[in-house]
């Protein structure tokens, strides 16, 4: 694939972000993307009506199957990404579902994150075993316990990092050997870290997994998601899963979390600066009583952090004494950050999440990995999504929200 400037090697990722994939339209020279919204388009009269013998290079026949705008958008990510290939979907856990069901078949044995984002935390509590594949969670911190979970039915080890919402992390290259020796697959769900600070193909890992919705989208206003790996794979999984489950992205939500990337890595600097100045705002609070960030000295993994993130995001927890109580507080009288799910836009939003939530509804541990939440997670963790506002404004935001 070439962009117009016809060469990608030795670009840059801001060069990336805002020329890879794209090309000035043929017909009309129009400079920005098209978007093309038609569902349908004119066919070849000889051509099959089963995605079975659909060409790599076939022409478009129905969106669903391949758009135009959704092709842009799918060749700048694997540029992001180093990667091969690149499917869309409608959103992060259609593309985290997507892979599982590509993966994994009955009698296979799946081992995941014990902590990661609640819905792919539930899916592998209920669905997944439901079909006959057997699930491990492993805290992936700890390359002992990952190498003790792995079985010779390991297809697919399933790691996030840093994992939502207590931001451990997982060494990828370890991760990978460990998978690659029982002959299974590592996928990474990489939203936190985003291409900016990590690039897990290049470490080892067979695919990556992104909630379009948050960093790489940027603006809070499009869910998407992405699976990149292998080409000769993912042609596979688009055929096979991705076409025929149909869980596809809309065009205009892929012209919007494209137009949000062109932007990506300047926000990325910005999403750094802020959460930097914040977290140790934060850690001098008396308020407060601990603060995790991939960025501080503080926190337990921050040496591979240094190692294996070029950026240490924007995402951070911190705790206070009494949680629900100052959750109450926050959401009334926050004037800049919204008190809000999600993640990863340039606003500001602030969440808390109480342990016994978490451990009622997503995870269902092992009585030892329970102790170990329990002990991290304290009555639970303010998860903040620092944007891309001046760090002054949000100090003193959470300043005169943290009452006592
Ligand atoms: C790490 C991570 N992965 C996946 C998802 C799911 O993404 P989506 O909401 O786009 O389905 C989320 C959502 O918060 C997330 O935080």
């Amino acid at each position: 694939m070439k962009n117009h400037l016809g060469r990608e090697e030795g670009l840059g990722l801001r060069t990336l972000s805002v020329h890879g994939g794209e090309r000035p339209d043929p017909v009309t020279k129009a400079s920005a993307p098209n978007l093309v919204m038609s569902t349908t388009f004119v066919a070849d009269p000889d051509a099959g009506f089963s995605v079975e013998r659909m060409g790599a290079d076939a022409p478009f026949v129905y969106t669903r199957w391949g758009n135009p705008t959704v092709a842009q958008l799918e060749k700048k990510l694997a540029l992001l990404e180093k990667a091969e290939s690149c499917v869309a979907f409608g959103s992060g856990m259609a593309a985290i579902s997507a892979l599982l069901l590509h993966s994994l078949a009955s009698g296979d044995h799946l081992v995941i994150s014990d902590v990661t984002y609640a819905a792919a935390a539930e899916m592998t509590n209920d669905l997944f075993p439901s079909l006959g594949i057997r699930v491990t969670k492993a805290n992936m911190a700890d390359l002992e316990a990952l190498r003790a979970a792995m079985t010779p039915q390991t297809r697919l080890v399933y790691a996030e990092t840093p994992c939502n919402p207590i931001l451990r992390l997982t060494d990828i290259a370890a991760a990978a050997e460990i998978a690659h020796s029982v002959n299974a697959k590592l996928a990474v769900d990489s939203t936190f870290a985003t291409p900016v600070a990590t690039q897990p193909l290049t470490l080892g890992a067979d695919y990556v997994v992104h909630s379009l919705t948050k960093y790489l989208g940027g603006h809070g206003d499009a869910v998407g998601g992405a699976i990149l790996g292998r080409k000769d794979d993912l042609d596979v999984l688009r055929k096979r899963v991705a076409i025929r489950t149909g869980g596809i992205l809309s065009p205009f939500n892929a012209w919007l979390i494209m137009r949000g990337l062109a932007t990506f890595p300047l926000r990325m600097d910005a999403h750094q600066r802020g959460a930097m100045q914040v977290a140790r705002f934060l850690e001098k609070h008396p308020q407060v009583t601990r603060v995790v960030y991939p960025g501080l000295p503080s926190h337990p993994q921050h040496e591979l952090a240094a190692r294996q993130m070029r950026n240490f995001s924007g995402m951070l927890t911190f705790q206070v004494r009494s949680g629900r109580q100052a959750a109450r507080v926050f959401a009334e009288r926050l004037t800049i950050i919204h008190y809000a799910v999600s993640l990863g836009h340039h606003r500001s939003l602030l969440f808390y999440i109480g342990t016994a939530d978490m451990l009622e509804t997503s995870f269902r541990l092992t009585p030892e990995q329970e102790a170990s939440y329990r002990e991290f997670g304290g009555d639970g963790v303010f998860r903040l999504s620092v944007g891309i506002e001046d760090g002054d404004d949000l100090c003193r935001d959470l300043d005169q929200a943290l009452v006592a």
